[in-house]
């Protein structure tokens, strides 16, 4: 139930695994663009996926959800749960969803929440399904997923664990079962009880958000004294306590998944009157950094009023059309509303932007977003902003102004090629700014300072 980036991606998987999947969702749009063949999310390698397990007839789409239920021993909920204004996690889709398993189960099911829900969610669905059914027969199994967008297909298909949380030996072996080419592959699998799987999801993205938060404010730190964070990032990381990965210091984090799930924890701590001042810090100090980004892009250019500022990179990330919680989106707001005009590209989350701020001018390429801007700024590590023809977005702009919200361009090579370049948690460099005696064997990650 729910076909977006969790219920598609997963669905699609599921059946390459060799089970019959059929994916149901209450956006009846959505179920007749599957139907004919279309994938409505820009995810890398899924349109194959699908189109290869529907033409092999083991993935379906369906919006007979009646039909969908019971020809299904399981049923997976895979819908939104967004956050509310008060940080609280908005559970109406996940009871919608239980009150209509309820409503047309009639044999044996096992009910998996695969959505990422607050601890207590498993009880609550067993719950609702018997207030609507009080004589049914079920299991509810909880088993969040922890794919990424970008990489979504890897992720499931190669998760560095898989997390079954069951009340039933009955239904933690079918659910076993659904994996097993994960199971004999000798993935990792957690087997515990409801309450600790749902905890496990919550726990781990906090803490991924956590990390991501704390080296943004080390690279404020570095920023006011001269180190450059992407060296200590990478002096960090090779700790294997620390890990290297979430250490990229830029523009906060974002997505449809940190900042509600954080919000998520933290309302579930105070709901059990638990004090959880490192969790609620998490959120405080990405809201900061999204703010950090526009008062860097004000110290640049002065009052945004009459500006035109470039943006490339929209979607939360790269490799999605995702713009849930983007910081592009609070950039463009911040942007709009003092009067500047904003001229953006990005390879996937044009249509999307643009239907949330019509304002936007969006380009074809990220030459003709910095067609006479103030400044050009980037806000999403596309590879394909790696490889740009920089003298040429140079050539265009009105001002060689550069602030680049994730660190992918050299700070030297920058400032030699003419720009006035402002990064996260380095020195900032302006044009004719000289080449540091011995600084090629400086930069971070270009060699590995191994002598002997
Ligand atoms: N997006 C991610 O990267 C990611 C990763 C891990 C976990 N999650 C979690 O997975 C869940 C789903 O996230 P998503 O990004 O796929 O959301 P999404 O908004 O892309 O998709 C949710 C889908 O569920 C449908 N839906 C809502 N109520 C329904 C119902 N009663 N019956 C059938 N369909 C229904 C919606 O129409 C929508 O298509 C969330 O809890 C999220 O936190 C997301």
């Amino acid at each position: 139930m729910g076909t977006g980036y969790v219920g598609l991606v997963s669905g699609a998987c599921l059946a390459d695994f060799g089970n019959v999947v059929v994916g149901v969702d209450i956006n009846e749009q959505r179920v007749d663009l599957l139907r004919s063949g279309k994938v409505p999310i820009y995810e890398p390698g899924l349109e194959e996926l699908v189109t290869r397990n529907r033409d092999r007839g083991r993935l379906n789409f369906s919006a007979d959800v009646a039909f969908a239920i019971k020809s299904s021993e399981i049923v997976f909920i895979c819908v939104g749960t967004p956050s509310q204004p008060s940080g609280e996690v908005d559970m109406s889709f996940v009871h919608s969803a239980a009150r209509t398993i309820g409503q047309y189960m009639e044999d044996y099911k096992i009910v998996v929440n695969k959505s990422t829900v607050p601890v207590g969610t498993g009880d609550e669905v067993e719950q609702i399904i018997r207030q609507v059914r009080p004589d049914a027969d079920f299991d509810v199994v909880s088993n969040p997923e922890f794919l990424r967008e970008g990489s979504a297909i890897d992720d499931f298909m190669h998760p560095d664990r898989v997390v079954i949380g069951a009340g039933s030996q009955r239904a933690m072996e079918a659910v076993i079962d659904i994996y097993r080419p994960l199971y004999q592959a000798d993935v990792p699998m957690v087997l515990t009880g409801i309450e600790s799987a749902e905890m496990i999801k919550y726990a781990s993205n906090a803490l991924l958000a956590a990390k991501i938060s704390f080296i943004n404010e080390i690279a404020s730190v570095c920023e006011a004294y001269g180190a450059d964070v992407t060296a200590v990032a990478r002096g960090m990381g090779l700790d294997e306590r620390i890990g290297p990965r979430n250490l990229s210091a830029g523009a906060g984090y974002g997505g449809s998944c940190f900042p509600k799930d954080v919000q998520g924890l933290a309302a579930t701590a105070r709901r059990g009157d638990v004090e959880a001042p490192l969790i609620q810090a998490i959120d405080t100090s990405n809201v900061r950094q999204r703010r950090r980004m526009v008062d860097k892009l004000q110290a640049m250019v002065g009052d945004f009023d009459g500006k035109t500022i470039c943006l490339l990179g929209l979607a939360f990330k790269p490799d999605t059309d995702d713009i849930r919680e983007a910081p592009a989106l609070e950039m463009i707001a911040a942007l709009v509303s003092a009067g500047a005009t904003v001229q953006a590209y990005d390879p996937a989350a044009m249509a999307h932007s643009q239907a949330e701020h019509p304002e936007l001018v969006c380009c074809d390429d990220p030459y003709t977003a910095a067609q006479d801007a103030d400044a050009v700024v980037l806000m999403t590590e596309w590879n394909e902003f790696r490889n740009m023809d920089l003298p040429r977005i140079l050539d265009r702009a009105a001002a060689p102004k550069f602030l680049d919200c994730r660190n992918i361009y050299d700070p030297q090579e920058m400032a030699a090629l003419g720009f006035e370049y402002v990064s996260i948690g380095r020195v900032s460099r302006r044009p004719g700014d000289g080449l540091e005696e011995n600084s090629s064997w400086m930069v971070p990650g270009r060699f590995s300072p191994i002598r002997t």
